[in-house]
């Protein structure tokens, strides 16, 4: 599919109608920072408040497809005046593209992943939910059919590096923890940010990429599990998808499962004199910090709301090394029960209005098309249903409602 950007599209259009599609001037992209905000390109502050839409799984396609239209799944997103979204992918599917004669067809792709008996009954489901699709699709157009139901509905797309290898994350012995482990090639990861960067050109919508999701220990071979190796690895490769595409911001994210940033936000010595210094970028204006959080028993949000400012959010604070923002980009629970009213949800639900952050919740997903080796995978921390028609837990919803209003309020 060839993507037509749709300022053209809408130029032609008369002045009327254009002004009857507010998607268009919803979008105001490439943003920038300053300090500890994200500015978009109309000069104002932008919070994300989104949602993580997974696309690194066995197969490799933003998932529940076989339940829902993408139009029908970006509506939900929108009804609840998220803004963003973060579409997760794989290095394994740009390793396809270049190395294996092109990208791989989305019936193929569920024959690989689910079987010859399971895979076509899969795609037969995907094609009727999303009549748009046929036995030519490949999954990258899939990732742009996705991107362009966002913009068209006005919402941002943030991608996000999670696996090299399509498979659920993350552990510490599934190959895919640190440069250079089994999966985890680092040429091929910065082949594959370079590509993924240069290809969102396409989506007028995409306005920053996650360079690895959860950095973490565990590697059987590889290069050192410390700062230095961070450092050497994650700066090249930002300088990469910088030169790819200078109009997007990337967000770095940290070690033990992007738990920690402190020496980023203090400039300290990371090993052998390297510091990170925002100073030392030209493209200082294009970074952010990402963290992840699952203290999900916690009893005491004082304890975790002085964990998460020590471990990064202190960038947003005025006596940074790097001022810079932070995104919270993974956190969640399971919708079942009353997860929603404990320390950890509440706790959440009160910090990032109160630093004035983004934050993109775990999951959009009601089911995976497979998790783990089991097909059709309930997801009980998924917003949305098994089947994906509605939210799980509407009064969880309500309580996320709350948060997402207080976000963009402040
Ligand atoms: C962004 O928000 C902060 C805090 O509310 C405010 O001080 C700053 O002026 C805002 N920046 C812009 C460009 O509106």
């Amino acid at each position: 599919m060839h993507i037509v950007p749709l300022f053209f599209a809408v130029a032609s259009l008369p002045a009327a109608l254009s002004a009857a599609l507010p998607s268009i001037s919803a979008i105001k992209a490439p943003f920038t920072t300053n300090q500890q905000w994200v500015q978009d390109s109309a000069g104002k502050n932008f919070t994300y408040v989104g949602v993580n839409w997974p696309g690194a799984g066995e197969v490799m396609i933003p998932e529940g497809l076989q339940y829902a239209s993408i139009e029908s799944i970006v509506s939900k997103i929108k009804s609840i005046k998220m803004n963003s979204v973060r579409l997760t992918f794989t290095i394994e599917m740009i390793d396809n593209i270049k190395d294996n004669g092109g990208d791989v067809t989305i019936q193929d792709a569920f024959n690989r992943a689910l079987g010859t008996n399971n895979g076509p009954k899969m795609y037969q489901q995907v094609i009727k939910k999303n009549p748009q699709f046929n036995a030519k699709t490949t999954r990258l157009q899939v990732f742009d059919a996705v991107a362009t139901e966002l913009n068209k509905q006005g919402l941002y797309v943030h991608l996000d590096n999670h696996m090299s290898k399509g498979a659920w994350c993350c552990s510490s012995s599934d190959g895919n923890t640190w440069f250079g482990d089994t999966y985890f090639n680092v040429n091929n990861w910065k082949r594959g940010l370079q590509f993924m960067a240069e290809h969102g050109k396409q989506w007028p919508n995409l306005v920053s990429i996650g360079l690895r999701n959860e950095l973490r220990s565990g590697a059987q071979n590889g290069l050192p599990y410390n700062w230095e190796t961070w450092y050497d690895q994650v700066v090249p490769a930002a300088g990469v998808v910088n030169k790819a595409n200078p109009n997007i911001l990337i967000f770095l994210s940290g070690l033990d499962y992007d738990t920690k940033m402190e020496p980023i936000t203090s400039g300290k010595d990371l090993g052998n004199g390297k510091k990170f210094l925002l100073s030392n970028f030209k493209y200082a204006n294009k970074l952010v910090i990402e963290l992840h959080n699952y203290q999900n028993s916690a009893t005491d949000c004082g304890s975790m709301e002085s964990g998460l400012w020590n471990n990064g959010f202190r960038a947003t604070g005025t006596t940074a090394v790097n001022r810079m923002p932070v995104v919270l980009t993974e956190f969640g629970f399971s919708q079942v029960g009353n997860e929603y009213t404990k320390t950890y949800a509440t706790c959440i639900k009160k910090l990032m209005p109160q630093w004035k952050t983004g934050w993109m919740v775990w999951v959009i997903s009601g089911s995976y098309y497979i998790r783990s080796g089991t097909q059709d995978y309930e997801e009980s921390w998924g917003l949305l249903n098994h089947d994906w028609s509605n939210w799980r837990n509407p009064s969880a919803i309500s309580a996320l409602q709350g948060m997402i209003d207080a976000s963009l309020k402040a």
